[in-house]
């Protein structure tokens, strides 16, 4: 039998105590031992819960509990959650966490620790939700050279994203009802504002291409700025505005990773991962492109890929599963200006000051007082640029609105 602490009972943490418990025969089946919740570490009470008895406060009779073999950390944050884990680690038990803002920032250095000490850390919780994806990277996909990979990372952002496109709802509204259903982080800026997928992104280049790629070092863009006119103005040019992480490797080496609002086309295989679902994208020299889909956000979906790594945990305790991490050099992440794209721009600025800025650009219609022209704007979308030509050109024309389109 291993035992288990969890640290953190909120959402993550009481479904991953949940689905130990309900599926624990199937789950000690697959895991080869029976796994039982030694402990629940957390701040709070819980009168009434079936797991009231386990709760401590105290994370050093967890640390110094030689039966137990495996933490999960899902605590959140980088504070108690990062000392935790690595005096777990320290103390030679495996750690399992689905912190994402923890395994984005000190992965690397958990990793090392992990590493000396012998024991694993696991993290498929901490991208996609429910969607297994850090696995396949490591395992499924290791024979590839992976070119390129993005997605739509934030359950909640894709949710009010959604909402705003077919039911025309306003961006608070739509981030209540998200936040109700527990897909939201305890404060949604990091949702909006595109924190989250940011930390996602990074842990997907840092896996896909091998080498450490910090939130810091990446642009990042949320949905705050998006308007139900730039929804219109994308629906008449057959695309959906959805938001994106998006990590590829440049010709010379280097890896660039962003987050942004895209336009896509309604053909591309995210424009229908809709509400909270997540959707995948991975492009590698063997397989080619292949997407992953499934709930990104959500007690039980999270808690299913938490227990999956407790399972993973409990078959390599004698032999560690290596991951691919590695410091990165100076200058090893590009910046995302320095990428020619096509851009979907909403000015404010007349006709002539647009033409004279872009020269050939496609004007989007609106149904407004004239063919072209919503109420004082105009959007349209650009040939390819870098996002820093595109900067320069704006830099006169009153922009409103500038996002990437892929499609
Ligand atoms: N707040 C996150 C989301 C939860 O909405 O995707 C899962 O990481």
């Amino acid at each position: 039998m291993v035992n288990v602490a969890i640290l953190g009972f909120g959402t993550v943490g009481s479904g991953t105590a949940e689905v130990i418990e309900e599926n624990s025969k199937s789950i000690a089946l697959n895991a080869g031992e029976e796994i039982k919740i030694k402990y629940i570490l957390d701040v709070k009470e819980f009168p009434g819960s079936p797991f009231e008895k386990l709760v401590i406060r105290d994370f050093s009779v967890v640390e110094n509990d030689p039966e137990v073999s495996i933490v999960v950390e899902t605590i959140g944050g980088v504070s108690a959650a990062y000392e935790y884990t690595k005096r777990a680690l320290l103390a030679g038990k495996s750690v399992v966490t689905s912190n994402k803002e923890l395994v984005a920032s000190h992965g690397y250095e958990l990793l090392q620790i992990a590493c000396e000490k012998n024991v694993n850390y696991f993290f498929e919780a901490s991208v996609g939700g429910g969607i297994p994806i850090i696995r396949p990277i490591n395992e499924c996909l290791a024979a590839n050279k992976i070119h390129e990979i993005f997605g739509i990372l934030n359950g909640t952002s894709n949710y009010i994203l959604t909402k705003m496109i077919t039911a025309h709802t306003d961006f608070y509204e739509s981030l209540r009802e998200a936040q109700d259903l527990g897909y939201a982080e305890r404060n949604p800026s990091a949702d909006i504002e595109g924190y989250d997928a940011a930390r996602k992104i990074c842990i997907l280049a840092d896996l896909c291409f091998g080498k450490n790629v910090s939130p810091e070092d990446i642009s990042v863009r949320g949905i705050t700025d998006v308007t139900l006119n730039d929804v219109e103005y994308a629906r008449r040019v057959a695309c959906k505005i959805k938001l994106l992480g998006r990590a590829f490797r440049l010709s010379d080496g280097r890896v660039c990773a962003y987050v942004a609002p895209h336009l896509i086309g309604k053909t591309s295989l995210l424009s229908n991962v809709d509400g909270v679902m997540n959707g995948i994208v991975v492009h590698g020299n063997a397989i080619g492109e292949c997407m992953f889909y499934g709930p990104g956000a959500g007690k039980r979906p999270t808690a299913s890929a938490v227990v999956a790594d407790i399972i993973d945990a409990v078959k390599h305790r004698e032999k560690r599963k290596p991951i691919n991490w590695n410091k990165a050099e100076e200058g090893y992440v590009a910046s995302a200006d320095e990428v020619p794209m096509r851009w979907y721009v909403r000015t404010g600025s007349g006709l002539e000051t647009i033409g004279k800025a872009f020269g050939n650009l496609r004007l989007i219609s609106y149904p407004g007082e004239y063919p072209g022209a919503g109420p004082g704007e105009y959007a349209f979308l650009t040939e390819e640029m870098t996002g820093r030509e595109g900067k320069k050109r704006l830099s006169d024309t009153g922009v409103r609105s500038l996002f990437p389109v892929l499609d």
